[in-house]
């Protein structure tokens, strides 16, 4: 792993998703995490602080990058939940079927390698009738935007990452096998590229 990767990155990945923006857009959504929760791209544990102990009985966090997690600041883990670290990809859950009750995932769809088959293995651990909470920067509306989100795609991908700016998020979660039932989406103040957010829930197709 070079070092820009390993000692740079995190920080810059950590500072970005700390902005006051994104944590308002946090505490929209993490609340109604309950029950048997996964979260997918833990990253440095910046939605920790919103789970609901009293509704949520048992927390994962999944990322393969340790680096991201040693980022972490002191006091994230302050709350009385039962968690657990799982060091992993999203593409190979380590859970069995069906024993997950909320997936929660925060600006991670966008870094994942194979999209599609993340989603497929958080449908596989989700009970029938469970949720996927989300919100993830996205694919622009606006031509403008969008013309520039692709531009700057082949750049932005090699320095953050391998975050893309340009996926249509809805339309991954929707050909991923889920079905979605409640969306918001807003520019967020910021860096109009990777600015436009897509939040909400979804449940499995087959429900
Ligand atoms: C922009 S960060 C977001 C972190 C966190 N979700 C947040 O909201 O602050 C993207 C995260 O996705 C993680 N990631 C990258 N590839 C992944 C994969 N295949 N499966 C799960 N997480 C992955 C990265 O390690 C990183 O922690």
């Amino acid at each position: 792993m070079q070092l820009y990767d390993k000692y740079i990155l995190p920080k810059l990945v950590h500072l970005a998703c700390s902005r006051n923006p994104n944590m308002r857009q946090r505490e929209k959504i993490i609340p109604l995490a309950a029950g048997r929760v996964l979260e997918i791209g833990v990253g440095s544990g910046l939605n920790l602080q919103f789970y609901n102990p009293d509704k949520v009985t048992r927390l994962w966090g999944l990322d393969p990058s340790m680096e991201m997690w040693r980022t972490a600041q002191s006091g994230t883990l302050a709350s009385p939940i039962d968690f657990e670290h799982l060091q992993s990809s999203a593409e190979d859950i380590p859970l069995a079927d069906e024993t997950v009750d909320t997936v929660v995932m925060t600006y991670t769809l966008c870094t994942i390698p194979d999209p599609l088959k993340a989603l497929r293995e958080m449908g596989r651990v989700l009970v029938p009738h469970g949720k996927l909470l989300f919100c993830e920067h996205a694919k622009a509306p606006d031509r403008r935007v969008y013309n520039w989100q692709r531009w700057l795609n082949p750049i932005w991908k090699n320095i953050a990452g391998g975050c893309n700016l340009n996926r249509d998020i809805s339309a991954l979660i929707t050909e991923g096998g889920f079905k979605i039932t409640d969306l918001d989406t807003l520019y967020l103040p910021g860096w109009k590229p990777a600015s436009y957010n897509v939040w909400g829930q979804a449940v499995k197709k087959s429900v």
